[in-house]
């Protein structure tokens, strides 16, 4: 059966208030409220991992590096990762490339739903890795998570002090997702070396979203 679902009109609006795109959109399986790691375990351990095995991630690990980054919490008033004002100014977007279940492609993960919509086909790494500087963990991770802003919800309140808060808003995202993974046996490796435009067009940006960070992530 396609785990994508059908939407309509009365669907929650994404907490970015997008309104529900038209593009196929697949439910995650529910985040896990609790793991096998202690917090100061998995703080003393974590380290940038940038060779990977070559096993497929499995889908409830990507739903779950998804929701640390962005996931809902408390009846869906907040997220997993703090923001300024409560504005909430990231998106996150997977390029998955060997997860079990998941097409290639790129996909928007949909917090309010905990979904993926898909945004384009075929298999990105590679172009990613070129963009990044061909660092080559970009091409061998079994998927790549890429943070995105649109710093205007933030500067709308903030001014260009809400500049510095989105920076910042990506680093908490980021680490949820290396402490996240450290506790799956998946490793991360925040990358910041890559050319902004040519990430913006792979991933089909829309104008008012500028890349943040890249995380590529994949079994140790
Ligand atoms: C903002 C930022 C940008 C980074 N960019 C890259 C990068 O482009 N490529 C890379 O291999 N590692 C990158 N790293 C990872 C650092 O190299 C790594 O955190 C550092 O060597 C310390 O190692 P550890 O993370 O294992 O503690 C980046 C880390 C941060 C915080």
């Amino acid at each position: 059966m396609s785990r994508y679902v059908e939407r309509n009109e009365n669907d929650q609006l994404d907490a970015g208030t997008k309104p529900a795109d038209p593009l196929p959109e697949l439910q995650l399986p529910d985040p896990a409220l609790a793991g096998n790691i202690s917090i100061e375990q998995t703080l003393a351990q974590r380290r940038s991992i940038r060779s990977y095995s070559d096993n497929p991630l499995s889908l409830s690990n990507v739903s779950q590096i998804l929701w640390a980054a962005q996931g809902m919490t408390m009846d869906k008033f907040f997220r997993t990762a703090p923001s300024a004002g409560a504005l909430y100014p990231l998106e996150v977007y997977l390029i998955a490339g060997n997860v079990r279940g998941l097409d290639v492609g790129v996909y928007r993960y949909a917090p309010a739903r905990h979904s993926l919509i898909r945004i384009c086909d075929g298999d990105r790494r590679d172009e990613l890795c070129k963009a990044s500087l061909s660092q080559p963990h970009i091409r061998d991770a079994a998927a790549v998570v890429v943070i995105a802003a649109d710093y205007s919800r933030t500067t709308v309140k903030y001014g260009t002090r809400g500049i510095r808060y989105v920076h910042i808003e990506g680093g908490c995202a980021a680490e949820n997702i290396c402490l996240q993974g450290m506790s799956l046996g998946i490793g991360t490796c925040v990358t910041g070396a890559f050319d902004d435009a040519k990430v913006a067009s792979i991933l089909n940006l829309p104008a008012n979203e500028d890349p943040l960070l890249i995380l590529s992530i994949g079994y140790v």
